[in-house]
C-alpha cells in the first residue's frame, strides 16, 4: 500500500500526532513517502492553464510542486495533515495542493449532480485530511471535515477520511482517533451538507439594531481590495469584480488602494507590504478565485500573516472584513467552504464580518473583460453589476454585504433559463473553450489527455 503524506505542520508545531500517524502507517506495512512541505522549495499555481492547454497533464513549473502531484496520483491513499487554519488547510498544504489541477482534465462534466472536471486518469488515490487544533473550535472542524470531502469530489477520490485532532488530548486517545480515520469512509458532503456551510448575510453575526447603529460612519473611510487571482499576464475575474467594489466606495468619498498578493508575500518585504497597508484599512476587501475549494494558496497565507502580526482590534472600531469568490463550476456554492473560511478568518482575528459575494462560472462569464465591456459583447451580466452596486453602497455605508446581493450574483446569467439548461450550455461551451485554447498551441484533442503518470498500481500494492 503506498502512502503519500503532505505534511504541512509550521516550523516549531510540536505535536505527537504526526509521529502517531507515522507509527500506526509503519504497523499496517505501508509504504510511506512524506513530503514535508514546509522545506520544500516549489512555486505557487499562477493560474495559466498551462497543464492543460500547453504540457497536458504536467505543470509548466519544473520544479517539486510537480514530483508531488505525480506521486499523490500514484498513491493508494494521500493523506493531507496540518493545522486547522480558520477551518481551511495552512497555506504550506493549499501552496502544494493548487498545483494537483494537472492530475484532472480541462474538461467539465456532471458527477454527484454537480459540476466538476473530468478524471485524466482511471484511477486516484482516497483522500485523508488530518487537522490539528491547538485550541478546540467545532464550526472550524467541522468546515475542515466539509473542505476535504470536497476535495475528494474534485479529485475522483474512490473514498475519504477527515478528522480533527486535539492538540491537548491525550496520546492515547489521539492514536485511537488515528486509527478510527484511516479505516472510515465519511459520505461525501454534497447537496445540504454544503450548501448549508454559505454563511448568509450578515444578520447572523450582528444584530439588526447593531447593524443600524454601524449605519452613520463615524470613523475614517480607508478601503483595501486584497486580490488574490495570482493570474498574470490577463486581467482576473477577481480584479474586475473586486476593481468594480472598490471605485464604488471611491465614488462615496472613500480613500482605496488595491493591491494584488504576489509571490514576493512569502517574503518579509511582501508580508511588510500587506501589513502596512491592512494596518491602515478600515475596511478589507477580499476578491479572489475559488481554487480546490478554497482560498488560493497568496490569499490564505495573506490571512495567516494579518492573524499573526496585526494587532489585535482595540478600541470600539474593529476593522472590517468582506469577500467576493468567483469559481469556475456554474454552481455558485460550490465557493461555499471559501466564504466560510474568510468569515472563520474574521471571527478569529477580532474584525466585523460584512459578508461575502459568491460567484459561480466566473472564468466563462468574463473572459478578462471589464464589466461594462462584458456587458455591451459578452453575456448578461447586468443582475452582476447591480449586486456590486448593492454591495458597494452598503460597504460605504458600514453595513453588511445585503441579501439581495448575494442572491443576485448567484442568479443564472440568462434569464428565466433554468439552472439546469445553462449548466448544460455552459459544459458544451466551455469544453469547446478549452479544444480552442489548446489548438492554439498545436495541441490536439488526444493530447489533451495525456496520462503522463499513468502506472500499474496493482504491481506498486505491497499489501
Ligand atoms: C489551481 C486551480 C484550482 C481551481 N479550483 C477550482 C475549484 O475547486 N472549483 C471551481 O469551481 N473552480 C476552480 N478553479 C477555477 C477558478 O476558480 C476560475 O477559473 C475563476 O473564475 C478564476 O478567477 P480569476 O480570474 O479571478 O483568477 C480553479 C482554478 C485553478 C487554476
Amino acid at each position: 500500500m503506498k502512502i503519500v503524506i503532505l505534511d504541512g505542520r509550521r516550523e516549531g508545531d510540536a505535536c505527537p500526532v504526526f509521529d502517531i500517524l507515522l507509527d500506526a502507517l509503519q504497523s499496517r506495512e505501508a509504504d510511506v513517502q512524506t513530503f514535508r512541505l514546509h522545506d520544500i522549495k516549489m512555486g505557487s499555481c499562477i493560474g495559466c492553464f498551462g497543464c492543460w492547454l500547453k504540457t497536458p497533464g504536467i505543470c509548466v513549473e519544473a520544479d517539486e510542486g510537480r514530483d508531488i502531484a505525480q506521486a499523490v496520483l500514484r498513491s493508494d491513499t494521500t493523506i493531507l495533515i496540518g493545522p486547522v487554519t480558520f477551518g481551511g488547510y495552512s497555506s504550506e498544504i493549499k501552496k502544494a495542493q493548487d498545483r494537483w489541477i494537472p492530475l484532472i482534465l480541462p474538461d467539465f462534466g456532471l458527477f454527484h449532480g454537480e459540476v466538476h472536471h473530468k478524471p485524466r486518469y482511471a484511477r486516484y488515490p482516497r483522500l485523508i485530511g488530518i487537522g490539528i487544533q491547538s485550541r478546540a473550535n467545532d464550526e472550524e472542524a467541522h468546515l475542515f471535515k466539509v473542505l476535504v470531502g470536497r476535495n475528494a469530489l474534485n479529485f475522483h477520490a474512490p473514498s475519504y477520511a477527515a478528522d480533527v485532532v486535539q492538540a491537548t488530548d491525550s496520546e492515547a486517545s489521539q492514536h485511537a482517533q488515528i486509527q478510527r480515520i484511516l479505516e472510515r469512509e465519511d459520505a461525501f458532503p454534497l447537496g445540504k451538507a454544503i450548501t448549508s456551510l454559505m454563511p448568509g448575510a450578515v444578520s447572523t453575526d450582528l444584530p439588526a439594531d447593531d447593524q443600524e447603529s454601524m449605519a452613520p460612519l463615524d470613523r475614517s473611510r480607508r478601503a483595501l481590495l486584497l486580490l488574490g487571482s495570482p493570474k498574470i499576464g490577463s486581467p482576473s475575474t477577481s480584479g474586475i469584480l473586486g476593481g468594480y467594489v472598490l471605485k464604488q466606495l471611491a465614488g462615496y468619498g472613500w480613500e482605496t488602494t488595491p493591491l494584488t498578493l504576489r509571490r514576493n508575500l512569502i517574503k518579509e518585504s511582501g508580508q511588510a507590504e500587506l501589513l502596512a497597508a491592512a494596518k491602515r484599512a478600515d475596511l478589507i476587501l477580499l476578491a479572489f478565485p475559488l481554487y480546490i475549494d478554497s482560498l488560493p494558496f497568496l490569499m490564505m497565507k495573506a490571512l495567516e500573516v494579518m492573524a499573526g502580526q496585526l494587532d489585535p482590534p482595540s478600541g470600539e472600531n474593529p476593522k472590517r472584513l468582506a469577500a467576493i469568490v468567483n469559481n469556475g463550476f456554474p454552481e455558485s456554492y460550490q465557493n461555499a467552504p471559501a466564504v466560510a473560511i474568510c468569515r472563520r478568518f474574521a471571527v478569529d482575528t477580532g474584525m466585523t464580518w460584512l459578508g461575502g459575494l459568491a460567484m459561480g462560472a466566473g472564468e466563462a462569464l468574463f473572459r478578462g473583460q471589464a464589466i461594462e465591456e462584458t456587458q455591451r459583447n459578452g453575456p448578461p451580466v447586468v443582475h452582476v453589476r447591480r449586486a456590486l452596486d448593492l454591495t458597494g453602497a452598503a460597504l460605504a455605508n458600514g453595513r453588511a454585504i445585503p441579501d439581495e446581493a448575494i442572491r443576485l450574483i448567484r442568479k443564472t446569467p440568462i434569464p428565466i433559463v433554468p439552472f439546469r439548461l445553462w449548466r448544460r450550455f455552459f459544459i458544451k461551451t466551455a469544453n469547446q473553450h478549452w479544444r480552442r485554447g489548446a489548438a492554439a498551441n498545436q495541441v490536439g484533442s488526444e493530447a489533451m489527455r495525456a496520462q503522463p503518470y499513468e502506472h500499474d498500481h496493482q504491481s506498486a500494492k505491497t499489501i
